[in-house]
């Protein structure tokens, strides 16, 4: 049953699954990657903007708790250009071979990751950013429908994005967006998907570096209790719109989810991080590490927050989708039409 689940994608990682954890800001640090590597499927830091010297130390505390691979997030079109080219001269120093980029496809970022060694998978929102994303030399396309958690770059769902990214591309395609179940694995492969690409299910562990109000509120929330706005966007380009739970905060924008200029809203803090202001309306979620109103922050999920009942070690969650998957894979007897 394992070969079913062992897609090529699975070799290009270096995981058992083709179950990868996305690289979420702050919330996917050594502690939520090692523990997914180390389960089989595949880890990824969350280090969007972050300095180099976390970077390296996340790095070697993965390492110091699995020796399985692992990859490392980072976003070209949201960072300054000098600190990006730092954080690929660092991934490459320390022997990074697969980082996974997000938003905007920018060839000269996946050339550089290249000519360094590294391999890129490239996050999507649409067939053409993804039939870019082979173009500048992505080894993989994660198509991302727009139920995602988190950052959200395009406006089409994961059941039609997916089909057309594969239709499209000659890459592997990994689904991302909605898929948190055994179910959804199978569906996404039935689409044409190699994996899935999963946010909110791995958000909900005990090992996320998330805060225990958000991983709650994203156990509570049900599926209609998610909101797609910009109002999220200090630290991010204008325009740049995320999906975030229902709250206090979101109720005030009334009707008026998009059209947000980072650079007009005010500076409000309402938290801070160990000294570091974070302010409302700005893209911090709420971490383990800050103190504040962090129920005011950005409470990023996914419409599939509403299959999240528990918080849970992230072990448990990749073995119940595995389950879940070979059960409705001998259920339906699709063994032969998948592999
Ligand atoms: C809390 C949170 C933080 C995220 N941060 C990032 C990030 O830093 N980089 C990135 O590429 N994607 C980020 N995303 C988006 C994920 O890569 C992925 O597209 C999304 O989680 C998939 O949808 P799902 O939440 O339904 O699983 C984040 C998602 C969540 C839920």
């Amino acid at each position: 049953m394992r070969g079913i689940l062992h897609q090529p994608i699975c070799d290009i990682l270096g995981c058992d699954y083709p179950v990868l954890q996305a690289g979420m800001g702050g919330v996917a640090r050594a502690e939520l990657a090692a523990a997914v590597s180390g389960a089989g499927g595949f880890g990824c830091l969350g280090m969007v903007r972050e300095p180099c010297d976390l970077i390296r130390r996340e790095i070697a505390e993965v390492r110091h708790r699995t020796d399985r691979a692992f990859g490392v997030n980072l976003i070209p079109a949201a960072t300054d250009p000098d600190l990006f080219t730092e954080q690929l001269k660092t991934c490459k120093d320390e022997g990074i071979e697969t980082l996974v980029f997000f938003w905007d496809v920018m060839p000269e970022a996946v050339a550089h990751a290249n000519d360094l060694g590294m391999q890129v998978l490239y996050q999507v929102g649409s067939v053409d950013q993804a039939c870019a994303a082979e173009a500048a030399g992505a080894v993989a396309v994660i198509a991302q429908g727009v139920e995602a958690g988190g950052h959200v770059h395009g406006t089409v769902s994961s059941l039609v994005l997916v089909q057309q990214v594969a239709a499209a591309t000659d890459l592997p395609v990994i689904a991302s967006g909605g898929f948190a179940t055994g179910r959804s694995l199978v569906a996404a492969m039935a689409l044409g998907a190699q994996g899935i690409h999963c946010g909110t299910a791995f958000l909900a562990t005990t090992e996320s570096f998330a805060h225990d109000l958000h991983k709650q509120r994203v156990v509570q929330a049900a599926s209609d209790e998610t909101v797609h706005t910009d109002a999220f966007v200090i630290n991010w380009p204008k325009g740049a719109a995320v999906r975030v739970l229902r709250s206090e905060v979101t109720n005030l924008l009334g009707d008026r989810l998009f059209a947000h200029d980072p650079n007009t809203i005010p500076r409000h803090q309402i938290a801070d991080e160990e000294g570091k202001p974070i302010y409302r309306w700005s893209t911090d979620s709420p971490l383990r590490s800050m103190q504040g109103d962090l129920d005011q922050l950005a409470l990023f999920a996914g419409q599939c927050a509403g299959s999240v009942h528990s918080i849970r070690p992230a072990k448990e969650i990749l073995q119940s989708i595995l389950d879940e998957a070979h059960a409705c894979i001998e259920r339906n007897g699709m063994g032969t039409k998948l592999s």
